[in-house]
């Protein structure tokens, strides 16, 4: 029953109801805000070079950061409006005691390698509204390859959250194969946000929005990336979702109160609906059966920050938005303005749900944190929860600090770099020979005033005393969105 409906879903893809063709594209007037630079991309892959090292580097963070983030975002004089849009690059940050190298290649894909060829855009895409587009055969047709990079064995896979993830080779960068998961799956939408188990396993989704009635894939997959088991979950309603959280027993995935309607770009077919209760599903991890599904506050989530079992409790983590104006119109704005003053920070929010008498309650930090990263050695009730966050100091959207909170101890911490540096997702890389919670944090950072790009370690314990050593380019580095850290072996 579950291989027909995929292969009904496919045949539904494969019939251009995948993301909306474009009718036109508009330019807008570059504005005067340095920062913007960050987001315009480059046109070329970035060879290798040194960075200029500060400060004393922990022999423990030997190994690679890789980074993925939309980076073609212009040719020919057309230019993507949304952030979403760009074709992906992974940055390659070499780390080891004596130097710190950085590369970046553009992902071939199928779009990339076609439109590099043609010299100028030819597929629609997620977020701008553009002129006579390609047919799309299928979601790989266009898929920019652009959210995250995820190790898995001794590969990498490329994610995008519409798509299949595509192969990268670790030390060329040079793009592999596609992945399909199984007979019949080729092309599903496997998300950006696959999640390690404590037995090395791998869980994910993958979201189906744009058919009728909504859905939702769900993925097991082996230490070594083979599938040990999948399920096409059917919605009630099609919510924008990003990412998800698991427990020792739970997949828990958020139907969000944004929701996919009619449209001329994919985003701009999502609508806030802030009438209509969020939807939390918990379902099984051993087959993926429906356990409970709670009404909880109207919320819009792009990332969680874990989940466990407490008693009767479930906890979930979240850096949750009001509403959906991030990506319904402030990324946007951000990138024809330069500022998206209405735009409300995500702030770290724990939603408790006694599992027994379905009662959900929304506790608030109030603290702006996003691209959440934890230490995963440590129960997740006693972890802190470090992120990118805001001194207040610069404008809307341009996060310019690294701050941590811990649920358990009720105690913030952070480092505010201030106005001027944009400051990307911290990855949380535990001390040699550490307790639980020991660790640095080390995350990359875009200094525009200067124009130069960097890379940071903080002691996640010490926060506010700032970087014990950072690295700088010249080179400006297109922002991102995720990575991951990659220790040298040996
Ligand atoms: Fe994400």
């Amino acid at each position: 029953m579950e291989r027909r409906s995929f292969i009904q879903i496919l045949a539904m893809l494969g019939a251009s109801a995948a993301i909306p063709r474009n009718a036109f594209a508009f330019e807008t007037k570059q504005p005067d805000a340095p920062w913007l630079s960050a987001y315009q991309g480059v046109q070329h892959d970035l060879p290798v070079l040194s960075l200029h090292t500060e400060g004393s580097w922990p022999t423990e963070l030997t190994g690679t950061l890789y980074r993925n983030g939309p980076a073609m975002m212009q040719r020919a004089g057309e230019r993507y409006h949304h952030w979403f849009d760009g074709d992906g690059m992974i940055q390659k940050f070499r780390i080891n005691p004596d130097e710190i190298t950085h590369q970046g290649r553009f992902v071939r894909t199928e779009k990339f390698v076609t439109e590099e060829a043609a010299g100028r855009f030819l597929y629609p895409v997620a977020g701008t509204y553009r002129a006579n587009s390609l047919p799309v055969a299928n979601n790989d047709s266009i898929n920019v390859a652009n959210t995250n990079i995820f190790p898995i064995a001794d590969k990498l896979l490329a994610l995008w959250e519409g798509g299949s993830a595509t192969e990268i080779i670790p030390d060329t960068l040079d793009t592999g194969r596609l992945i399909s998961w199984g007979e019949g799956m080729q092309h599903l939408p496997f998300s950006a946000h696959p999640i390690r188990d404590q037995d090395g396993s791998v869980w994910n989704m993958g979201s189906v929005v744009y058919v009728s009635p909504a859905k939702v894939v769900l993925y097991h997959l082996s230490a070594t990336g083979k599938l040990n088991k999948m399920k096409l979950l059917e919605l009630d309603f099609g919510g924008y979702m990003h990412d998800f959280a698991i427990t020792d027993e739970y997949v828990v995935i958020l139907n969000s109160s944004c929701v996919y309607g009619e449209g001329r770009t994919f985003t701009d077919s999502f609508s806030w609906q802030p009438q209509r209760a969020s939807q939390l599903i918990v379902l099984s991890k051993h087959d993926f059966s429906v356990v409970a599904q709670y009404d909880i506050e109207p919320s819009f989530v792009f990332h969680f920050a874990g989940a466990y079992q407490r008693g009767q409790e479930l906890v979930v983590n979240l850096s949750r938005y009001k509403n959906a104006d991030i990506m319904l119109s402030a990324m946007k704005e951000l990138l024809a303005t330069g500022y998206a003053n209405d735009c409300e920070d995500a702030t770290l929010s724990q939603l408790v749900v006694n599992m027994q008498t379905g009662k959900s309650t929304l506790h608030d930090t109030g603290m702006a944190l996003e691209f959440p990263a934890w230490d995963r050695r440590q129960p997740l009730a006693q972890a802190s929860t470090y992120g990118v966050g805001t001194s207040g100091r610069s404008a809307k959207l341009l996060n310019d600090a690294v701050v941590g909170f811990n649920f358990q101890q009720q105690q913030q911490q952070h480092y505010h770099y201030g106005p001027g540096y944009l400051v990307e997702e911290p990855q949380f890389i535990a001390k040699a020979n550490s307790k639980p919670g020991q660790g640095w944090l080390l995350h990359t950072l875009f200094d525009y005033q200067r124009r130069r790009s960097g890379l940071a370690v903080l002691d996640a314990q010490q926060l506010s005393k700032g970087p014990v050593a950072m690295a700088w380019t010249d080179r400006a580095i297109p922002l991102g969105f995720h990575g991951c850290f990659v220790p040298a072996k040996g």
